[in-house]
Order: C-alpha cells, then sequence, then structure tokens
C-alpha cells in the first residue's frame, strides 16, 4: 500500500501533533459544484453515479482537484442498506429519496434480508477500492454509513419527513418492532462498514442525522444504544494503523459525555455547540470534529474568515479538532466560498499547533 503523504486527518483524529487543523467538508461532493452535476448528468442519475465505480471515483476526486482538503469521503449514500434491503430507492427530482416499499409493521420487519455488503452492496466496495487506488495516498478515504435510527426514519416513512410521525409513532406502539429493526440495522451496518474497511476506507462516520430529534431517553434507548453495538463490532486495525470512528448525532449537542462513552475515537458536532465548551465535557476521551454553521457560507469571503476564526479560537491550542462544517454544504453555496472557508482553517490555524 502506498504511504500517505498527508495524514493530518488521521492524526488529528488520534489527538497527535499536526501543523495546522485539517478540514473537510460534510457533503464536499455535491451539487454546489459544477463539474459533479455534469458527472451525474453523465451517469444519468444518482444511484447509477453511486453504482458506477469510475464515475463515483472521479466525483470523490472532485473537491480534492479543487481545494487543499485533508481528507476524501467515498461518494454514495446512506440508504444503500435499505435498497439492499430491498425496498427499492429512487430519487425524484427536487423531492429526495423515495422508497418503493415502506416498512412499517412487525411482520415487514421481520421479513427484512440482512445485506451481505460484497454480494448485494459490491459497488460501493468496488468504488472504495477505485477510489483508494486513484488517490494514490494523497489524503486519506472516509467510509460511512447512517446510524440505524436515521436509516429507520427513511424506511418507515417512506422517505424524507419533517416530523418523524409514523416512525416516532412505531417507536412507542410498538418498540418491540422498532428495535427489531433497529438491530437488523445495527448488523447490517457493521458488516457494511467492515467490508468497507477492507476495502480500503481508512476511518469511518456513522451520520446520525435525525437522532436529534428524539427525547433524552429515547435517544439513548432507540440511537445512542444501537451505534454502541455498531463501535463494538467494527474492524479498529487495519494496514498497521488504526480505524478512527467518527460519531455524527445532529442535534446532539446534549448527549456528547454518553457518546464520548461508546469508545469512539471523535464526535462530529453540529453548529449549536460551542467547540470550547464540548472540549471541557469531553475532556481527552475524543477529538472534535466540526462545527461552522453551513450557511455562512453564503455570506462573504472576510465574513466566512471571520467565523472560522472565532471556531479556531473557542477549541484552542493542540491537536485533536478536525474543522469541518456543522452539517453538509448545500446546493446553493458559490465554490469559491467553500475554497475561502477551506484556505482560512489551514491559514489561521498554524497559531494553534506551535508546541
Ligand atoms: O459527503 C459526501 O460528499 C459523500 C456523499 C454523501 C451523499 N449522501 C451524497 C448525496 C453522503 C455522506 C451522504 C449521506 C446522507 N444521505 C445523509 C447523512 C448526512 C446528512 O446530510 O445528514 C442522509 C440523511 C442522506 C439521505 C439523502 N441522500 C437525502 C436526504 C438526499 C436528498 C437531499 C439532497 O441533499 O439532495 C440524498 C441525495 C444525495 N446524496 C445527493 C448527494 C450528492 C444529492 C443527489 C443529487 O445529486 O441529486
Amino acid at each position: 500500500m502506498t504511504a500517505l503523504k498527508n495524514d493530518r486527518f488521521l492524526r488529528a483524529l488520534l489527538k497527535q501533533p499536526v501543523d495546522v487543523t485539517p478540514v473537510w467538508m460534510m457533503r464536499q461532493a455535491g451539487r454546489y459544484l459544477p463539474e459533479y452535476r455534469a458527472s451525474r448528468a453523465r451517469a444519468g442519475g444518482f444511484m447509477d453515479l453511486c453504482m458506477n465505480a469510475e464515475i463515483a471515483c472521479e466525483v470523490t476526486l472532485q473537491p480534492l482537484d479543487r481545494y487543499p482538503l485533508d481528507a476524501a469521503i467515498l461518494f454514495s449514500d446512506i440508504l444503500t442498506i435499505p435498497d439492499a434491503m430491498g425496498l427499492g430507492l429512487y430519487f425524484e427530482t427536487g423531492e429526495g429519496p423515495r422508497f418503493r416499499k415502506v416498512v412499517d409493521t412487525a411482520e415487514a420487519i421481520e421479513a427484512l434480508p440482512i445485506p451481505d455488503p460484497e454480494k448485494d452492496l459490491g459497488y460501493v466496495m468496488n468504488a472504495v477500492r477505485t477510489i483508494r487506488k486513484e488517490l494514490n495516498g494523497r489524503v486519506p478515504l472516509i467510509g460511512f454509513a447512517g446510524s440505524p435510527w436515521t436509516l429507520a426514519t427513511y424506511m418507515v416513512e417512506g422517505g424524507s419527513s419533517k416530523d418523524f410521525r409514523k416512525s416516532k409513532a412505531l417507536l412507542y406502539d410498538d418498540p418491540k418492532a422498532m428495535h427489531m429493526l433497529l438491530d437488523k440495522l445495527a448488523q447490517s451496518v457493521t458488516s457494511y462498514l467492515n467490508a468497507q474497511i477492507l476495502a480500503g476506507a481508512q476511518a469511518v462516520q456513522i451520520f446520525d442525522s435525525w437522532g436529534g430529534s428524539l427525547s433524552s431517553a429515547a435517544y439513548q434507548e432507540f440511537s445512542l444504544a444501537y451505534m454502541q453495538k455498531i463501535v463494538n463490532g467494527l474492524i479498529r486495525e487495519h494496514e498497521g494503523r488504526r480505524v478512527p470512528v467518527i460519531l455524527f448525532t445532529k442535534g446532539g449537542g446534549l448527549w456528547l459525555e454518553s457518546m464520548a462513552a461508546t469508545g469512539v475515537e471523535a464526535l462530529g458536532l453540529d453548529w449549536t455547540c460551542d467547540l470550547g465548551v464540548a472540549r471541557q465535557r469531553v475532556g481527552d476521551k475524543v477529538a472534535l470534529q466540526g462545527n461552522m454553521d453551513p450557511t455562512v457560507l453564503y455570506a462573504n469571503p472576510a465574513a466566512i474568515e471571520k467565523e472560522v476564526g472565532r471556531i479556531l479560537e473557542s477549541y484552542g491550542n493542540g491537536p485533536g479538532h478536525i474543522f469541518n462544517l456543522g452539517h453538509g454544504i448545500t446546493p446553493e453555496v458559490k465554490p469559491e466560498n467553500a475554497g475561502a472557508f477551506i484556505n482560512a482553517v489551514h491559514d489561521l490555524s498554524a497559531k494553534y499547533h506551535q508546541d
């Protein structure tokens, strides 16, 4: 395997010294880039793009060719797992993801198969292998999956939801059925992430995009407990290196201590948390990733730099911070503003890493 030329992302995840704060952006390959829109059109559609290893690799590298990012993230989607369980994922233009089949009864949950990652999701592993080869050690490659709770919301609702009416009703009406669904998803996610690691992913992130919609009690029982199961089952060393795990619960600021106790290397924070306070709360346990409000990227470059400076100052001196947005970059952002953001992180952070 080729040696890594830039490993500051992996070093920061392990709280090892770095020269500047590493940075990447959630959803860094996507519609704000005209070259992404061209590749998607050439592939035929979003899922065709995910299933074509060459084009998935091409769009993974597009943001890296534009900006000095410190990590690449596999181009795919969290909804590949429910698709492989037979739900029939499709995208209606401008409407977000939809499923042909909804899973909202105990019987439907019972009938769900647990996908075999190499057999049923082989296209994802092919993309990982192709990207790793093409990266040739430039930066580390992040693999990812959705959390069981976040995946369950899409499966029960049949797509995106604002209030999670059906998924929360099922959780309270029939907690046993919800637990069965979450358990199947935890098993599926564990083997899916392990297959990504064996195929070449050098760190993995679990996206719990909708954990923050739950009450504290429900979060512990229906989201965190299943992420803990996943963490317990993950391969943690590969190619002679630690494979760090990042847990990102959007809206999870109240639960940082219990998230840190799962044994992951890092927590992803949304923009509602104060990074300095979060650092005090988790102590030496985990590194922190985040957390600029993605809408700051609609402002001018000077305002973006100011906000980057404020966040760096709030984390303070020393390693253990990976700069990111507090959620994914949005399609309306001007590409040059993303560039101003990334350059500001590198330019303004050197002084926090001097000893
Ligand atoms: O970060 C990256 O660049 C890697 C690729 C990536 C995508 N989706 C590509 C994508 C990642 C990490 C995801 C994760 C994902 N997918 C999440 C968790 C992260 C989050 O934002 O909370 C969720 C909830 C999904 C489900 C999903 N996929 C939704 C809700 C949508 C539609 C909304 C939207 O942003 O368009 C998608 C589609 C999707 N996934 C797109 C991309 C680039 C846009 C599809 C298109 O090109 O039309």
